[in-house]
């Protein structure tokens, strides 16, 4: 036997069972976002090196030591998308979607991060973003947080905590930097070897260290609430206010800085205390400044991004129920001319009802193995069709679950005596998009 390849480190495959819960995810996050007007772009997953470079910060870890960089076979430096947001400002200024205008967009797919992989934090993982350009009142900023809390309540996810910080202006945070970096300097020897690195590169990413001596530290150090300008306040202030009228409750944590640079002003997490150390499933903030420093007119903005194994793995923990998406009739025959008359009549089912979910067997085999591969393929019913039942112009209607009685159904009457014992519509009105 040759060698098997195996999958890359870090990168998973979603099987399906899985995949259902993924599904049901998208099927939610859809129409949540669709409710707020909402609109999809796609994005592609490769990009210049630059743009994340100049949108994410030279020195945030993403940029210094996760990105997926190759160079295409004509010199170009190109990345796998570490994240959404710059691809998508990106786009929006390319196809003038931002320069005076009101725009809400969101984005699902793969993202690729060279992290060390451990559980909810992969090499290439999945987000929903949501971005929102042309509009700087915070009243946009408690929109999106309130579009969020709508979809773990869509969802039937509990216990996610919101946590909320002000980064404030560009002044601020010069202002804020040089106060912590003195700060962090007089404790510089009680601190982890990463943090005193960081003091020089990114001292505001220090405030996010797990390390416990670390964390003792930073609890006398400087807040960057009590350094933020009037404007940057009363925003602060406002969506505060925002979303404790809407009920939505939150909880002001003076450490949360975020791991890219673009951020401005309001920033969020959602957190679980479910998932361990990987405990956030969404995160984003304001970032005003991204659509001039990558080359468009000065566009206020906003956004999130939701990381969905992480939501999955909250819903196995929760161990939400999703909808069943197992076969609900499977169709076995005996003898080459009733194959024949099988796969035309399951076309026929299927124009008739599109939402059944058939399998019809393909393969010569005995009617014993087929009941049994029909058992175990979850179906409901099971279709038999032989020489009798050829004979008599109809299919044996066969309950795999349940008490009810085998009939010999004729042909014009099998749609409504499927529909009817299984509950499905018969008509194009799919529950979802997907
Ligand atoms: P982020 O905080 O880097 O923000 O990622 C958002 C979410 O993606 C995280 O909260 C987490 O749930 C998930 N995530 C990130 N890295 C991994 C990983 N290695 N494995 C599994 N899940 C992961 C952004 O990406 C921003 N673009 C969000 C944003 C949009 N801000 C404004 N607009």
């Amino acid at each position: 036997m040759s060698s098997r390849v195996q999958a890359v480190r870090g990168m998973n495959d979603v099987l399906p069972e899985e995949s259902a819960r993924w599904a049901f995810l998208h099927v939610r996050a859809r129409q949540v976002l669709q409710a707020y007007g909402y609109r999809e772009i796609r994005l592609p997953l490769v990009e210049r090196t630059e743009l994340f470079r100049r949108a994410v910060g030279e020195t945030t870890d993403v940029v210094e030591k996760e990105m997926y960089c190759f160079e295409d076979r004509n010199g170009e430096n190109l990345a796998l998308r570490p994240e959404g947001t710059a691809g998508c400002v990106r786009a929006g200024i390319e196809h003038g979607l931002l320069h005076h205008q009101h725009q809400r967009l969101w984005y699902s797919g793969p993202m690729f991060r060279r992290e060390r992989p451990q559980a909810g934090r992969y090499r290439q993982f999945h987000q929903i973003g949501v971005e929102a350009y042309g509009m700087a009142g915070p009243g946009i900023d408690i929109e999106v947080i309130a579009l969020s809390a709508r979809l773990w309540q869509k969802l039937g996810l509990r216990g996610l905590r919101l946590q909320l910080n002000s980064l404030g202006s560009e002044t601020t945070r010069y202002q804020y930097r040089a106060d912590l970096v003195t700060f962090l300097q007089r404790y510089h020897d009680a601190l982890d070897p990463d943090s005193q690195r960081r003091i020089a590169t990114n001292p505001l990413r220090v405030l996010d260290s797990k390390v416990p001596a670390t964390q003792a530290v930073l609890s006398d150090a400087p807040l960057i609430l009590d350094y933020l300008d009037k404007a940057a306040r009363s925003h602060f202030e406002f969506l505060c206010r925002g979303l404790a009228d809407l009920g939505v409750e939150y909880e002001v944590n003076h450490r949360l800085v975020r791991g890219l640079d673009y951020y401005t002003d309001g920033v969020f997490e959602w957190v679980t205390a479910e998932l361990g150390s990987q405990g956030t499933v969404c995160a984003g903030g304001r970032y005003d400044h991204l659509v001039e420093q990558l080359g468009g007119s000065s566009t206020p903005a906003t956004g999130f991004a939701i990381g969905l194994e992480r939501l999955g793995l909250l819903m196995k923990a929760q161990e939400m129920s999703v909808p069943d998406r197992a076969p609900q009739v499977y169709f076995c025959w005996i003898g080459d001319s009733a194959r024949v008359v099988a796969l035309r009549e399951g076309e026929r089912l299927r124009s008739a009802c599109p939402n059944l979910r058939l399998i019809v067997h393909t393969e010569p085999m005995g009617l014993k193995a087929q009941l049994r591969k029909a058992d175990r393929s979850g179906a409901q019913l099971a279709l038999v069709l032989g020489e009798n039942e050829e004979a008599a112009g109809g299919v044996q209607v066969k309950s795999l679950r349940g008490d009810y009685e085998n009939l010999l159904v004729p042909w014009p009457d099998l749609v409504t005596t499927l529909t009817s014992r299984l509950g499905v519509e018969p008509s194009d009105q799919t529950e979802g998009l997907f």
